[in-house]
């Protein structure tokens, strides 16, 4: 996983920051969990917030489920349920498994809580009192038979960049590429199959290009040398190519309404929402939750996958810098994609390492998942699972070499120390240069035989 080591050593023992809030992506609620999801945001978010920990450092740790989003309504169409049931369902499925497998969130909310909806609906009200929106009348298209603007992916058509014919209105799978459903070639309706028609309506914009000096200084200049390359690389790209103002609305009926008088048949786009559930997660958990939000002493830090690295780094922060109250992210380290035996996890076609399956299968063997997950993470490039590795780490990493390790250490205290830790007594020079070494990689204090702290002070001075 991707840490600066070094960084945060410096950072711990100068006490720069007085606590951390770190987020991990909210997973969408339809559909389970994967490896792809565990070794891209959960477990190096995990190892992270455990490290701080272990650092007596104050850490608020936030995930919880995306529980909007025309995916999951057209998921409940297609089987006859309500958009409520298919998140009742996966909710329940995700937490429960990040809960099995030991992902340590303080808090794993929802984001069709009543707080988040009124969080939500506050934040937009409170950038709309503030004039930070601009209001625009566009045409749209509209599926005349089923008499519903087709927002984001119930549009289909042709990719005008790669020409893949599946192409959704708000993205391109197969390029990637950000799109609105008019760039389309030959767009059709994800709910009849029919050629939509164009209706006018109206919808509220996040003006991404007012903020493109401050995006200037703050990414460009000042994270130059502290964000991973494919971070800044994106940020500098999508900076450089022209902001633009971006709809923060939807004609849907699932998702926060939008709190004001004419905006019937209308909700917060899933992205305006999604980021604020980790503020109002907060909020639920504690009512001290301002200075993990707004306290500039407080490192806010976002786990995520390189498809989020926009809304993460551009239109959140653009959000929170228009309310004005709330610190930035310092921090937004994304991982590249798993891949399963040399083919791209789909949770649509069903190609992936459910995590609740493998719980059910392997109930005791989480460690074993987080190992793997943990060496073979896609910190820079996309990397491959497959199971010949997962037997070949298993078995020669774990069980020989560290079990042999772990075998050797009780047989020989065992032998010559009548199986008890012995207390330390003096330290000789060989065993304070193996304990600096380790210090120098773990932060400021090292405890040694589980109840001696030794400071690395004492041993590197
Ligand atoms: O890509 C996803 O799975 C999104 N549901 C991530 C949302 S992260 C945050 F903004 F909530
Ligand atoms: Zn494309």
């Amino acid at each position: 996983m991707y840490i600066c080591t070094e960084n945060i050593n410096i950072e711990l023992l100068n006490k720069k920051f007085k606590r951390y809030t770190v987020t991990a992506a909210l997973p969408y609620a339809n559909g389970p969990v994967h490896i792809g999801h565990l070794a891209g945001v959960y477990i190096p978010a995990d190892i992270y917030v455990r490290y701080l920990r272990m650092c007596e450092q104050d850490v608020m740790f936030i995930g919880g489920s995306d529980e909007h989003g025309v995916p999951i309504t057209i998921k409940a169409r297609q089987q006859g349920v309500t958009p409520k049931d298919i998140v009742d369902k996966y909710h329940t499925i995700i937490k429960q498994s990040f809960e099995e497998f030991g992902i340590t969130f303080d808090i794993y909310s929802r984001t069709s809580s009543a707080m988040h909806h009124q969080t939500a609906a506050d934040f937009f009200k409170t950038l709309y009192e503030h004039g930070k929106f601009i209001e625009k009348t566009t045409q749209q298209y509209y599926d005349e038979e089923n008499k519903q603007f087709l927002a984001d992916r119930y549009i289909t058509g042709e990719c005008p960049f790669c020409h893949y014919e599946r192409a959704y209105g708000d993205q391109c799978e197969k390029c990637g590429t950000s799109l609105n459903p008019t760039d389309l070639i030959n767009p059709k309706s994800a709910i009849s199959g029919k050629a939509p028609i164009l209706k006018d309506t109206k919808h509220w914009y996040l003006p991404l290009n007012h903020y493109e000096m401050f995006f200037r200084e703050w990414i460009l200049e000042g994270h130059q040398s502290d964000w991973k390359t494919n971070v800044y690389g994106q940020c500098k790209s999508w900076i450089d190519q022209g902001l633009q103002p971006r709809a923060v609305t939807r004609d849907l009926d699932w998702g926060v309404k939008v709190p004001l008088p004419d905006a019937q048949g209308k909700v917060l786009y899933v992205w305006f929402d999604a980021p604020i559930g980790y503020i109002s997660a907060t909020k639920e958990l504690t009512d001290d939750w301002e200075k993990y939000w707004k306290d500039p002493d407080t490192k806010l830090v976002h786990f995520i996958g390189k498809d989020n690295i926009v809304f993460h780094c551009l239109i959140f922060p653009a959000m929170l810098k228009a309310e004005g109250s709330y610190i930035l992210p310092d921090n937004v380290p994304a991982n590249e994609f798993l891949n399963l035996e040399n083919n791209k996890i789909s949770t649509s076609q069903n190609w992936a390492v459910w995590l609740h399956e493998y719980l059910q299968e392997l109930p005791d063997k989480q460690d074993v998942l987080r190992y793997v997950l943990t060496a073979c993470a896609p910190e820079t490039k996309d990397n491959d699972f497959t199971w010949k590795d997962f037997q070949t780490r298993n078995n020669s990493e774990l069980v020989a070499i560290f079990g042999n390790f772990v075998n050797r250490t009780v047989v020989l205290t065992e032998k010559y120390f009548q199986n008890q830790v012995p207390a330390i007594t003096e330290l000789t020079d060989l065993d304070k240069a193996a304990i600096a070494e380790c210090a120098k990689n773990t932060g400021k204090k090292l405890r040694i035989a589980l109840n001696i702290t030794v400071s690395v002070k004492d041993l590197t001075s």
